[in-house]
């Protein structure tokens, strides 16, 4: 490495000293048991929403802001610790008057509004498990989720409430539906319940209640690279490492307003937009509208934003946007910024230095780590296009197919010793998927890593056929699935194809049924119907017809020979494919 490129930080871009002074003695000597000392604990027993939130009110955090809400047309909206605490005391409540216990699951379909993050709060108080949907999933993603989850409770809106309505039939447990709207006589079927009349008359306390470690408190989603998306589920002692990847990576501190542009149906918005932040003291900003460079800045300028935890392909799209549109704001309440999600290219590194001032740090984790596993922190050098090093009480390694460590420099599949408390705890319904993830006293990641001399980690893509389309998992079995109940397609497979801007986008080679001819019309119509069904994050941008896939014998579509066509790559051994 050439170490000119190392961008060391100085006290001034800091500002503040950060919280982990020392990575390498702190990693040396680390004990989560030690840890837990951070988090509060009754009896053995906790509740990581009572971390999160209730705790601070012993303390001079209770008229503290927890949640900024910046809305559409300049709306705002204020809940301080305390405020938020009483919000989803009465969810909770209401919850319980209408049957949910321990372990049961309840989905919560909103758009990033503050009855989101009062909901999933209150859901974990109770002790069922809080679970989240991207408010742009169609009926057939909602589908996926709520059926195999076996959910009791929806919460969502009078908006987007059809969506749910149209696959009502195939959910069994499904017992009733809240509905959040802004009007009062919303039309509700005898299923659904207006969400503020419900919470209106219940009482601000709420007797939290106390979990034991390993009990479930929350699940969401994810994408492997067969079959349909599973359901990952993570415990209440997830907290600690939440509390403490805030405090350490995240550096937040009393004095920060954080903003985290994620949204809570995807992992990042939960641990870092929810549990670890309000544990570790933040004061977050949420914005409920899409990107956009001027509202974005402005939010920055106009809340002083301190720490900004972003993904690459947000940051390009800002690169992309020009520098002009920079000069009108006001960035210097920044102090320290954050990415995570997809490979972090040094461009953009450079980018924020000259125009922020600041470098962005880079940080790994996936829905399965349930927190940040490895990161760049404040105090140590970044090396532009490293994901940094593994969290002090996280012992990753690079291995070979044989799980044989590999010594720096050499490409190997990454790995870690399981066992760190936001480990997942289980794959909904699916003991097998789970314990695909364990060999030889590992857990596996899935992603091919290189690391240096120096113990920096080196993203290098990974070892399957998941595609990462602006820093969202997407599993091509799913999009493919989808893509097959048009009438138009009679097979499909889909790979991630290298994008500038959005890291990868999704590519889909269909053979038509007797009768189509592809054109733009059906083009379109195919684009639309996957967003419909499935999700706007998930449709094919390329669609291209072939007369034939590539299969094995067994009849399974190789996706690999399609990459490889795709890029002009080598095909490789092709000798146990189908050749018609
Ligand atoms: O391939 C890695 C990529 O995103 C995957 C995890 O996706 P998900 O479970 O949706 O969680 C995303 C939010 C943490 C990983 O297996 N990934 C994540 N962070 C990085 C990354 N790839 C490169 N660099 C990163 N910093």
């Amino acid at each position: 490495m050439d170490q000119s490129k190392l961008i060391n930080k100085t006290k001034e871009q800091l500002k503040i000293e950060p919280n982990l002074i020392n990575y390498e003695a702190t990693a040396k000597d680390f004990d989560y048991k030690v840890m837990e000392q951070e988090i509060e604990f009754v009896d053995g027993k906790l509740n990581a929403a009572y971390n999160a939130v209730d705790r601070h009110l012993k303390t001079d955090r209770k008229d503290k802001p927890a949640l900024i809400w910046c809305g559409d047309d300049n709306q705002e909206k204020i809940f301080t610790f305390e405020q938020l605490s009483k919000f989803s005391n009465k969810i909770a409540n209401a919850l319980v008057k209408l049957g949910a216990q321990k372990g049961d699951r309840v989905f919560i379909f909103l758009p990033r509004i503050p009855e989101l993050y009062a909901s999933f709060l209150g859901i974990v108080k109770t002790g069922a498990i809080a679970a989240t949907l991207f408010a742009a999933f169609g009926p057939e993603a909602l589908s996926d989720r709520l059926a195999d989850s076996g959910t009791k409770f929806v919460i969502t809106t009078s908006q987007l409430k059809s969506r749910v309505e149209e696959i009502f039939d195939d959910l069994k447990d499904l017992q009733k539906v809240l509905v959040v709207s802004d009007s009062e006589d919303c039309e509700l079927t005898d299923y659904e319940i207006d969400f503020n009349k419900l919470i209106a008359d219940e009482s601000e306390e709420f007797d939290t209640v106390m979990m034991d470690p390993k009990d479930s408190c929350f699940m969401l989603y994810t994408s492997g690279t067969t079959g349909k998306p599973k359901g990952v589920v993570h415990h209440h002692y997830a907290i600690l490492h939440e509390h403490l990847t805030a405090k350490w990576v995240l550096d937040v501190h009393d004095s920060d307003v954080y903003w985290c542009t994620a949204d809570p149906g995807w992992v990042t918005g939960i641990a870092y937009g929810i549990l670890g932040i309000w544990s570790a003291g933040a004061t977050s900003i949420v914005h409920e509208g899409r990107f956009s460079a001027k509202e974005w800045y402005g939010i920055i300028d106009k809340h002083k934003v301190s720490i900004w935890y972003t993904a690459p392909t947000a940051i390009r799209m800002l690169m992309k946007e020009g520098v002009d549109e920079l000069k009108s704001f006001d960035f210097s309440s920044l102090r320290y910024l954050c990415s995570v999600g997809e490979p972090l290219n040094p461009e953009a590194i450079k980018w924020s230095l000259d125009n922020l001032g600041l470098p962005f740090h880079d940080n790994y984790w996936q829905t399965e780590t349930g927190g940040i596993v490895i990161a760049n922190y404040p105090n140590m050098p970044i090396k532009p296009g490293s994901m940094g090093k593994p969290f002090p009480g996280i012992h990753a390694a690079i291995v070979d197919e044989d799980f044989n460590e590999l010594p720096p420099g050499e490409e190997g599949n990454l790995v870690m010793k399981p066992g760190w408390p936001s480990m997942m705890k289980e794959v909904w319904n699916n003991p097998e998927k789970f314990n695909e993830y364990f060999k030889k006293g590992w857990y596996i990641t899935g992603d091919r890593v290189k690391v240096d001399e120096d113990g920096y980690f080196w993203f290098v893509g990974r070892a399957d056929d998941v595609i990462n389309t602006a820093g969202h998992r997407v599993g091509p079995f799913e999009v493919e699935s989808a893509l097959i109940e048009h009438p138009a397609v009679c097979e499909a497979g889909v790979i991630g194809k290298p994008d500038k801007l959005f890291g990868e986008i999704i590519k889909a080679f269909i053979v038509l049924n007797k009768g189509y001819t592809l054109n733009d019309e059906l083009m379109v119509d195919i684009k639309k119907f996957i967003k419909k069904h499935l999700s706007g994050h998930a449709y094919p941008k390329e669609i291209e017809v072939r007369d034939s896939l590539p299969k094995t014998r067994s009849g399974k579509i190789v996706r690999r020979l399609l990459k490889a066509q795709e890029l002009g790559e080598d095909t490789g051994d092709t000798s146990t494919l189908d050749k018609d």
